[in-house]
């Protein structure tokens, strides 16, 4: 039983049924719970409540949360730690830190989680730490990513106050990645839809407007994405696709219906690299299943040949079948290579962000 931690600045311990009031001067404070109303105290009952919970939990399971004060002080001034919990069933080590307003801004959460989540680590080395903040929390945000946790979009839930974005530190194995030799013999491209053409962004031309629709198209498409979550605004997509170091106008392949855009194919690639990424793959639903999505990648792979790189790679959440399978039937194979998986990588991500 780990009852008491250490760090340079503070002391973490096990809660007694006397930190009741000093844990009300924390959660009764408006401030403190601005995010997360529900945690807010009303009353000195409801804080022996709660520190009776945070007990039974030490008692059941030989951890929970600890009672943070600085070194040499008696006051406590936050709390923070570890629960046993459930998420998307998966067991997890629920982190959670709150301090006093007063102590803010000395870096007092992280120290304290870095301790919390280095014994989660030691002690419960299979059970991953989730962090639940809430989207406007964006100082609990950088403190969850100061920690080393990073953003899972896949553990994303609704909480007590609305969504919660999760941050986690387990293995990354829900993304499969996939890489194809350029030299490989390709199939024939499917016979296209009637009606449907693809053309680049190169031929058709970088215009304000085809941006917009290409914008449209992919936010669209990428709602189907298992885990993808809320789609980026214009502004962020216009940064991420089109001024990103691997942006090349030959490389947004569209597919159109008449004037109707109605799938695209984008390769990214950073001149020099020995591969070029595919970022997103997608087509309307009224076109699916028409071999679309295949004709628009064997394009892209024709393009990616045309710059004279050798591999092309793919990444893909590990329950969007469609497209693994689609990938999968063109040669694709799955490969392990190093990515920032800070962002979701489908759907769209700069190709900046990836080594
Ligand atoms: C994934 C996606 C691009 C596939 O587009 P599509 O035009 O339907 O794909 P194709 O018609 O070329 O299908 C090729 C093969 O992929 C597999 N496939 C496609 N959709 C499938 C589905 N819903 N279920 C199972 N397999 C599927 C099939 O093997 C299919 O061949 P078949 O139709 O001969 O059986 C499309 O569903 C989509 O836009 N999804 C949302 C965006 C997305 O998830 N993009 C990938 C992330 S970047």
């Amino acid at each position: 039983m780990t009852n008491s931690l250490s760090t340079t600045r503070l002391q973490l311990a096990a809660p007694t049924p006397e930190d009741a009031l000093a844990v009300l001067a924390i959660a009764g404070d408006p401030r403190a719970v601005e995010h997360n109303p529900s945690d807010l105290l009303a009353d000195l009952t409801e804080a022996q409540d709660l520190v009776g919970r945070w007990i039974r939990h030490w008692r059941d399971r030989g951890f929970g949360y600890w009672c943070v004060r600085e070194v040499g002080r008696p006051r406590v001034v936050g709390y923070c730690g570890l629960k046993a919990s459930t998420a998307n069933g998966l067991s997890v080590l629920n982190l959670i830190y709150r301090f006093t307003p007063e102590v803010w801004g000395r870096g007092y959460a992280t120290e304290a989680a870095t301790a919390a989540i280095a014994w989660g680590t030691a002690h419960q080395p299979s059970t991953p730490v989730l962090a639940r903040v809430r989207p406007d929390n964006v100082s609990s945000q950088n403190v969850a990513l100061k920690v080393g946790l990073l953003r899972d979009h896949g553990m994303d839930d609704e909480g007590e106050d609305g969504q919660d974005l999760a941050y986690t530190n387990r293995p990354r194995t829900e993304w499969v990645q996939l890489e194809l030799p350029t030299d490989i013999a390709l199939p024939t491209s499917p016979a296209l839809p009637a009606g449907v053409s693809l053309a680049s962004i190169a031929e058709l031309g970088d215009t304000e407007q085809l941006r917009r629709r290409v914008y449209e198209l992919n936010k669209e498409c990428a709602a189907d994405i298992p885990g993808r979550g809320e789609f980026f605004s214009y502004d962020e997509y216009i940064q991420r696709r089109f001024a990103a170091d691997g942006y090349q106008p030959d490389g947004i392949i569209l597919a159109l219906d008449g004037a109707a855009l109605v799938g695209l194919c984008v390769i990214s690639h950073v001149p020099g690299r020995e591969w070029a990424f595919i970022e997103m793959t997608g087509d309307r639903r009224s076109h699916r299943r028409r071999g679309l999505a295949t004709a628009l990648k064997i394009s892209a792979i024709r393009q990616a040949r045309g710059w004279g790189v050798s591999t092309v790679r793919t990444i893909h959440h590990r329950g969007n079948n469609p497209i693994i399978t689609a990938n999968r039937m063109l040669g694709f194979l799955d490969t392990s290579f190093t990515l920032n998986l800070d962002t979701p990588p489908s759907g769209v991500t700069g190709p900046s962000i990836k080594p």
